[in-house]
């Protein structure tokens, strides 16, 4: 969708008021978060995420062109919330976690509550991020976590978020509107956490609804990667370079190339492994998988499923490998998605254009529940690492 919010409409958000009693940490600060999959039966999955690719491509040649429009990025089929204090003392917020926004919005399922440590900022903000935003900004304090207070400016929005209290925006550096900062930056800024990045955690489950995930700002969790973290540097091809992208190939088994090394991203808000048309089809004829035309995802039978080989995405010089159960969909959750239990459904699918578009590849959610990810904005780069899950047989 097209929004058409002038820049000059959007306001800078983040203010720093020098009374507050802020604790300066230097030491990286984790949040459980919540995942939850809004998916609504068949063929919403895999249209979500098409959906989303399409969005991405069109907002970053917006961006590229100069136009004061910005695109949202939203309809995402898996979904975090994190439970986010605001005010002094605080009331918890269950926000959405959105890499498509860049600010702290409050607005829906619970009302803003003003407390002594509300100050009123002047005019209206907005924001063109998710069905995009615009109400009343306040400078508050807000609570990440047990231990992490700080103060920056929210937004108080009448539109509501389904199911949420709001978005706690994590959105890249490049996706953001130029005077707009995002709350790794803010931290970062007050001296608060040690570098400028988020690391993610999340593990497989075959809940609906878990509490399965981990943002870390400003650092590493050692108990949620194993051995050493690669980091790949973001990539300079457009559009991917407009995201977190990265340079990456793809191959399935010992030595069938599926994707050879292209430029792609890796994005928490795709829930599927996207890749290009043509190297779908490759990886459709090696699998010997079907299109299953309830869920729009491929299908293999359990026969094909024990010969399933692993499909390697190889970055940085390192090949993190997708065995066989981490290529398939929860098995548990396959009426989510229009399919039938006993079916066995893959997670790779079409991004929807062909190789050499810039942006050939999605590492979405179903790699990063297999990955630890970083996403450092310090170093301009990605990194990823191996987990106690990297090689599970939960689906
Ligand atoms: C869930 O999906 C519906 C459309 O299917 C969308 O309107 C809604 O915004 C989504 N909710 C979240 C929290 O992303
Ligand atoms: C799914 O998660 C909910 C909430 O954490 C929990 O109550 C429920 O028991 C879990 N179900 C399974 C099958 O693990
Ligand atoms: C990624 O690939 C492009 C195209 O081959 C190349 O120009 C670039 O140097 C590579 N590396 C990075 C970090 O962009």
């Amino acid at each position: 969708m097209l929004l058409t919010a002038p820049l000059a409409a959007i306001l800078l958000l983040v203010v720093s008021v020098a009374a507050d009693p802020i604790v300066v940490r230097k030491s990286p600060v984790s949040l459980p978060i919540a995942r939850h999959l809004n998916i609504t039966g068949a063929h919403d999955l895999i249209r979500k995420d098409q959906a989303r690719a399409r969005n991405m491509f069109a907002a970053s040649k917006v961006k590229r062109s100069g136009s004061s429009a910005s695109v949202s990025i939203t309809n995402e089929g898996v979904v975090y919330g994190a439970s986010v204090g605001i005010g002094s003392p605080p009331t918890f917020y269950n926000l959405l976690i959105d890499t498509g926004c860049t600010n702290i919005w409050i607005g829906g399922g619970k009302s803003y509550v003003h407390t002594s440590s509300s100050v009123a900022l002047s005019g209206t903000v907005c924001e063109s991020c998710g069905s995009g935003f615009c109400g009343e900004g306040f400078s508050d304090i807000v609570t990440l976590g047990p231990t992490l207070v700080f103060r920056a400016s929210i937004g108080v929005a009448s539109a509501s978020s389904e199911g949420f209290d709001g978005i706690l925006g994590l959105g890249p550096p490049d996706l953001t509107t130029g005077t707009l900062s995002i709350i790794p930056d803010i931290l970062f800024s007050q001296g608060i956490i040690p570098d400028d990045l988020v690391s993610v955690s999340f593990e497989p489950t075959t809940n609906v609804s878990a509490p399965n995930g981990e943002l870390t700002f400003g650092g590493t969790d050692s108990t949620k990667f194993t051995g050493t973290i690669t980091f790949i540097p973001v990539t300079t091809t457009f559009p991917a370079s407009e995201f977190w992208g990265i340079n990456g190939s793809i191959r399935y088994g010992a030595s069938t190339t599926i994707l050879s090394t292209t430029a792609g991203i890796v994005d928490s808000g795709t829930t599927l492994l996207l890749i290009s048309t043509d190297a779908f089809n490759r990886y459709k004829t090696a699998t010997g998988a079907v299109l299953d035309a309830s869920t729009g995802l491929l299908k293999v039978t359990s026969t094909q499923f024990s010969n399933l080989q692993s499909l390697f995405f190889t970055a940085g010089g390192i090949s993190f490998e997708l065995t066989a159960n981490a290529q398939i969909w929860p098995r548990s959750l396959n009426t989510f998605i229009g399919g039938t239990t006993s079916s066995i459904y893959l997670v790779v699918n079409d991004i929807g254009s062909p190789t050499g578009s810039g942006l050939d590849f999605i590492n979405g959610y179903t790699f990063l529940e297999r990955f630890y990810s970083v996403f450092d904005t310090t170093n301009n780069r990605v990194g990823f690492a191996n987990t106690p899950f990297t090689t599970a047989t939960t689906n």
